[in-house]
């Protein structure tokens, strides 16, 4: 089975704030005047703009001249018609409006039941066959489990038991890149997960791996759960888990979701066959992923990309209203009543 690793050397050109601004606007915004193409990089979406400008610059130059010498440089001639004209001014008056935002402020805090609740929940009303968790720490959440397990985490600590009707429960101390590239879940439980709880790593191309690796160990209807995708300030979404700069902001001095919020940005922008609900869980939402596709390459080859693409996005800049607007979350306790679980998962 294909493993992915982390990225063997980093892109030779640099994305800058302009680049970032401007895919967001492409990939997003969809703005008229893209038509059907969508870049698929911030590089890629900033060259379009530039393109754009300096075909205007170029028709406006053109027009200038006398009739019969509008030909340009290397003879291509540069048609901006109106419709296109118009479309363009339309983008860079919309772009600052659109990208530019001043939301930063704290929004409240989630306060549906905690995730291990929900994976309790989820251990009991949808009885997986099989279970795989990435970051256990001291085993609060792997404690759930009743079915064929397997966990992995560099320095687990476990203080309790945590085999409870487990038939079975391989423990692996090591980062979860190591554990794929040595380990066939599916060889060592004998069949595909049905569960999988993504915990690991706070940052979002270690849990873009995660999620690569997992799906392929699925099946259609396998669930994958992604933790601390829902920061509620700036402070928690911070990459540097040092970084005590924002932490008069913050209700929770000393949590840390990372920058794992643009894991979901990039499995939307990537994977929009899959299906992304998050749910209000305290204090940092749980997300599940559905409808899987283990046969699926899109992220694999499109990682470097999409890691790249991302880099040098803040949750500043996106906009933390924004972000968690979008997420259109649900409320968590209807994970505890199997008729509504039913309409996210079926097993
Ligand atoms: C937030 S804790 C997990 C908590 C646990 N799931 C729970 O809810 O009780 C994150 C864990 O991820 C582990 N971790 C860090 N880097 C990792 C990696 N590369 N692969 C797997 N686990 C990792 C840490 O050691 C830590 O125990």
């Amino acid at each position: 089975m294909h493993r992915i690793g982390p990225p063997a050397a980093a892109i030779g050109t640099s994305v800058t704030a302009k680049h970032i601004h401007t895919y967001i606007i492409c990939q997003y915004m969809q703005p008229a005047w893209l038509g059907r193409s969508r870049p698929r990089s911030p590089i890629r979406a900033a060259a379009l703009v530039d393109r754009q400008v300096a075909a205007q610059a170029a028709h406006r130059r053109a027009v200038r001249r006398p009739v019969g010498a509008r030909r340009l440089t290397g003879g291509r001639r540069f048609p901006v018609d109106a419709r296109v004209r118009s479309c363009h001014d339309r983008a860079i008056m919309e772009g600052p409006r659109m990208s530019i935002t001043a939301d930063t402020a704290p929004v409240p805090m989630l306060t549906g039941p905690r995730h291990e609740e929900v994976l309790a929940a989820l251990h009991q009303l949808l009885t997986p066959r099989t279970y795989l968790e990435i970051g256990i720490e001291q085993g609060q959440t792997l404690r759930a489990a009743r079915c064929p397990s397997i966990a992995i985490d560099p320095v687990f600590s476990i203080d309790q038991s945590i085999i409870g009707e487990k038939p079975e429960c391989l423990l692996y101390r090591m980062p979860s890149d190591r554990f794929f590239d040595k380990h066939d879940p599916v060889t060592l439980l004998g069949e595909q997960l049905d569960l999988a709880f993504l915990d690991g790593l706070h940052l979002y191309e270690f849990l873009l791996r995660d999620f690569i690796n997992v799906e392929a160990c699925c099946r259609r209807n396998s669930v994958i759960v992604l933790h601390d995708c829902v920061p509620t300030d700036l402070y928690l979404a911070r990459r540097d888990r040092q970084d005590e700069s924002l932490r008069a902001q913050t209700r929770i001095p000393g949590g840390w979701c990372g920058d794992v919020w643009k894991t979901v940005l990039i499995l939307r922008a990537y994977r929009p066959d899959l299906r992304i609900e998050t749910f209000d869980s305290a204090y940092t939402g749980v997300v599940l992923v559905t409808n899987l596709d283990p046969e699926s390459q899109v992220l694999t080859e499109r990682y470097v990309e999409a890691v790249e693409s991302f880099a040098e996005l803040s949750l500043q800049d996106y906009g933390l209203h924004r972000y968690i607007d979008e997420l259109a979350m649900r409320d968590a306790r209807s994970l505890f009543d199997p008729v509504q679980l039913a309409r996210y998962v079926w097993m």
